[in-house]
């Protein structure tokens, strides 16, 4: 069986990136990233894909003629190396008609909050000043809307009271890297399946699952 060809969107240090970069490494995915495309020259995922030998696309917005354009010409991209599943790993944009139209429900987003809890930018920044006493993050497919597709995976996280937006992040931020290539493993067995607005993942063992309930101390 051929394995899976995946196309990693990042805007920025890209930790998440190489948290899929090491799954792959390790064997506990079986798949390949063939090609990263970034909005920023400076992004630190830049070089993590240089050390492993992923081909790199910079592709400025501004230099497209329209949005819409620039959405043509990443799908293109991503369409002509035969990506079966475009990953957005910080990706700091909204994802435009043309690619989600060309890769329906074959995108998956990280969002650093339990969706639909707090979308958009700062998710975690967001849970700190409302206040609440549990967050996580959220693998989901993308839709047209912000943060709003159907939801693969979530972890979740203690917050207290003492948080600032940095350290619940970086609690947040351990999880991500182990639910992003958990989603995406299931993506790649073939094992999840969109019904609606929900994702029915086949053969469930809970059991077995890193979804993580919070472990409430201190
Ligand atoms: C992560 O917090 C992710 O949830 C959000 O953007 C951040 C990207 O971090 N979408 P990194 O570039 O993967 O380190």
């Amino acid at each position: 069986m051929e394995s899976l060809s995946i196309g990693v969107l990042a805007s920025g240090r890209g930790s998440n990136f190489q948290s899929i970069i090491d799954a792959i490494d390790s064997g506990y995915l079986r798949a390949k990233i063939v090609l990263l495309i970034t909005d920023n020259p400076n992004a630190y995922a830049i070089e993590r894909a240089r050390k492993h030998g992923i081909e790199t696309l910079i592709l400025i917005p501004k230099l497209s003629a329209s949005r819409n354009d620039y959405y043509k010409k990443i799908s293109h991209e991503l369409k002509v190396r035969e990506v079966g599943l475009v990953v957005l790993a910080g990706f700091m944009r909204v994802v435009g008609k043309p690619l989600v139209d060309a890769f329906r429900f074959r995108i998956m987003n990280i969002h650093p909050a339990l969706l639909p809890s707090f979308p958009g930018f700062h998710g975690q920044g967001q849970a700190v000043d409302y206040g609440v006493k549990i967050s996580g993050c959220t693998v989901h497919f993308v839709d047209e809307g912000i943060d709003t597709g159907p939801i693969i995976i979530q972890a979740a996280v203690p917050a207290f009271f003492e948080d600032t937006e940095d350290a619940l992040s970086e609690r947040i931020l351990t999880l991500e890297h182990r639910i992003f290539p958990e989603a995406i493993r299931l993506f790649a067995e073939n094992r999840l399946e969109v019904v609606g607005r929900k994702v029915k993942i086949h053969n469930h063992n809970p059991d077995n699952s890193s979804l993580v309930s919070p472990q409430i101390s201190g």
